[in-house]
């Protein structure tokens, strides 16, 4: 007797399986013919995955767009001066209100566990407690792993290195940082290195805004995997954006690429936000503002798609579908092969929640009983449908459910839905 059973779905390695959960857990996986269950969901034909992953979010600033006014040159620069003036008057309840709505949103879209980086220059640390507030509201249903973010310079800002370290001792899980907006290349490379020891003396993981431009001269990357290699924190630690690689010199990327894989450094490109922000400075041709995703998983290292904002100073739209996400990496990489498409979805779900750590995650026996029920037949349709979740399983509960996405045609001489799965058999 099982709690719940997902009836006939195929996974996204093509089996067709039943899944059985009991409690918080799956308890089997197979042909599940005559067992009995309180509660039967029938996904026959349709893909059952494990939940979506966020690794590279800004909870704090999110669903603020206009507040106090809107980002007119659409610049990273703009944008980080904006929030400045918002987080001056945005009250600590207004923050946690916003942060639910979208995780509300969020859940609807089984994106179950995002990675919130939070902003810690800000004397009252109001933002920190609103985000552990959110933290503590929303752990039944979605894992919310918050990252200490000195936005305006762990260095530059005068009191962000003291406020880090605060938040760090009030709950924030991960040690962030803003290397190329500090004063200085070595002010940069300094904040890295300190960062880094502060993790690994609390054993905490690392994840750093990095080399966020189109300077092809900005390399804290390079600091970063050195100091994950020099600090044992292999595995530990991802770079986010690296925006700059895409300009630097193809000679200097040979040496550093497999210098991140010997230091087990993730990075966490973010398609949506970095195809508006970069290449702002250029004319033409205009660089896409895109790190080298398919070249560093050629080295083995382990890429994740971020999907930064929505509706705040830096991005006007989104959607709090990872879907999207992948379906706009999947372009700008131009990862248009089938395993490179599939390799979209794995982004998304697999390997986002190993750049996390998350425990339990999977579709496996013994793992937390969270899934997506997905209008799709297979991995590749789910992105280029950016399908419908039918349902959103999480913990063991049912907490979501959406209808089919077909419409109903009003053509006499054609009368039906429209199909939006087409099989090529
Ligand atoms: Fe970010």
């Amino acid at each position: 007797m099982f709690d719940l059973i997902i009836k006939g779905g195929t996974l996204p390695d093509g089996t067709v399986a039943d899944i059985g959960i009991t409690g918080d857990r799956i308890t089997a996986i197979g042909r599940l013919e005559g067992a009995e269950a309180g509660q039967v969901i029938d996904a026959t034909g349709d893909l059952v995955s494990p939940p979506f992953v966020d690794p590279h979010f800004h909870l704090d600033a999110t669903l603020s767009y206009g507040l106090p006014r809107i980002n007119v040159s659409g610049t990273l620069l703009e944008g980080i001066g904006l929030w400045g003036e918002l987080k001056q008057i945005v009250t600590q309840e207004e923050m946690v209100a916003r942060a639910l709505d979208y995780c509300d949103w969020a859940a609807s879209m089984g994106l179950l566990a995002i990675r919130s980086h939070v902003d810690t220059c800000d004397d009252s640390l109001k933002g920190v407690a609103a985000m552990l507030e959110v933290r503590d509201k929303v752990k039944g249903y979605i894992d919310l792993q918050l990252v200490a973010f000195p936005q305006d310079g762990f260095y530059r800002d005068p009191t962000a290195r003291a406020n880090t370290i605060r938040a760090l001792d009030m709950g924030v899980d991960v040690v962030g940082g803003i290397p190329h907006f500090e004063r200085t290349m070595a002010d940069g490379a300094a904040s890295v290195r300190e960062l880094c020891e502060i993790a690994a003396k609390r054993g905490l993981r690392v994840d750093m805004h990095c080399d966020e431009s189109d300077d092809p001269l900005s390399r804290h990357i390079e600091t970063l995997a050195y100091e994950a290699q020099r600090l044992g924190l292999q595995g530990r630690v991802a770079g986010s954006h690296l925006t700059s690689m895409h300009s630097m010199d193809n000679y200097y990327v040979s040496k550093l690429l497999p210098l991140m894989a010997e230091a087990g450094v993730a990075a966490i490109p973010n398609p949506l936000i970095n195809i508006m922000l970069q290449g702002r400075h250029d004319t033409f041709p205009k660089r896409r503002g895109l790190t080298r995703v398919k070249e560093m998983q050629a080295q083995g290292i382990t890429v994740g798609w971020g999907q930064d904002c929505v509706r705040d100073p830096w991005y006007s739209l989104g959607t709090a579908d990872m879907l999207d996400v992948a379906f706009m990496g999947l372009h700008v990489a131009q990862m248009s092969s089938p395993d490179e498409m599939r390799r979209c979805f794995d982004m998304v779900t697999v390997e986002n929640a190993r750049i996390l750590g998350l425990e339990g995650y999977g579709l496996n026996v013994g793992a937390v009983a969270s899934l997506v029920v997905l209008d799709a037949g297979d991995p590749i349709e789910a992105v280029r449908l950016r399908a419908a979740r039918l349902a959103v399983v999480s913990k063991g509960r049912v907490i979501a459910r959406t209808p089919r996405g077909d419409a109903m045609l009003d053509l006499p001489e054609r009368p039906g839905s429209v199909r939006r799965r087409h099989r090529v058999t």
